[in-house]
């Protein structure tokens, strides 16, 4: 079946003021092919939301997962929805290991995101070690039956998964297509298993995804969009990411 496309850029703790403009003023150029999403820092979420033209989309990098509330330096889903995002990326490996988000924190995060009506992208992947000890499958198994012990089988269907191996992400050395393959249908199985419609979930592929690396996952099967961290900074590198997802 075909799925629907999902290109997003991740600026990660990039960006300025004039920076952000120029890439703005640049990407405005394009008509993207498939569904394009912006996650800037959130200080930038504004300026990034009203630059943005046609159906491109603004998203956070992270929520709390709390409501609004006592929670001194945290930013709420209901904040991000309220200046105009419709995205939120969810368990990136960087908060995982530089914020210490667990696997729970990660699926009360995308609880609160599905439950606020923000579309979750939700990143799960393994670590150079578990590759090598060959456990990439299982690791990929227990991610995605974490995220389903808090969210609901239908819910999930508005976001997407984004698999990123962590051994790939900002080392400039992306995973094989076929790896991303392999991920892909065993993410889908832990779906299934769960009962839920796995065919109508996009599958991201990320780390160094680039304009040179991106044509080996837009034709890997099951994957169905990548999330750019790096060469996204480029408008132009950015944009002919996008288009190979036509
Ligand atoms: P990268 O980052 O494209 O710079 O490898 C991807 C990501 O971390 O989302």
């Amino acid at each position: 079946m075909s799925r629907r496309k999902l290109v997003a850029a991740n600026w990660k703790m990039n960006g300025s003021r004039t920076a952000n403009a120029a890439w703005l003023t640049q990407f405005a150029q394009e008509r993207p092919p498939c569904e394009t999403v912006v996650c800037a820092p959130f200080v930038y979420l504004a300026q990034v939301v009203a630059g943005l033209t046609g159906d491109v989309a603004a998203g956070g990098q992270d929520l709390s997962r709390h409501e609004p509330g006592a929670h001194t330096g945290e930013v709420a889903g209901e904040m991000l929805l309220d200046i105009g995002c419709r995205w939120v990326i969810v368990g990136h490996s960087e908060r995982r290991a530089q914020c210490g988000e667990t696997d729970a924190v990660v699926a009360a995060k995308a609880r609160r995101a599905l439950g606020l009506g923000l579309r979750p992208i939700v990143c799960i992947g393994e670590t150079l070690a578990e590759r090598d000890a060959g456990n990439t499958l299982e690791v990929i198994k227990s991610q995605v039956a974490a995220i389903l012990s808090a969210c609901s089988v239908a819910e999930l269907g508005r976001g997407a998964i984004a698999y990123e191996p962590v051994w790939a992400i900002g080392t400039g050395n992306p995973a094989t297509g076929e790896h991303a393959t392999a991920a892909a249908r065993a993410i889908r199985a832990a779906l299934k298993h769960a009962g839920l419609d796995a065919e109508a979930i996009p599958v991201l592929y990320g780390g160094s995804v680039s304009a040179r690396s991106v044509a080996e996952f837009a034709q890997a099967d099951g994957i169905d969009g990548a999330l750019v961290g790096g060469a996204s900074l480029d408008p132009d590198e950015f944009a002919a990411v996008v288009r190979a997802f036509a």
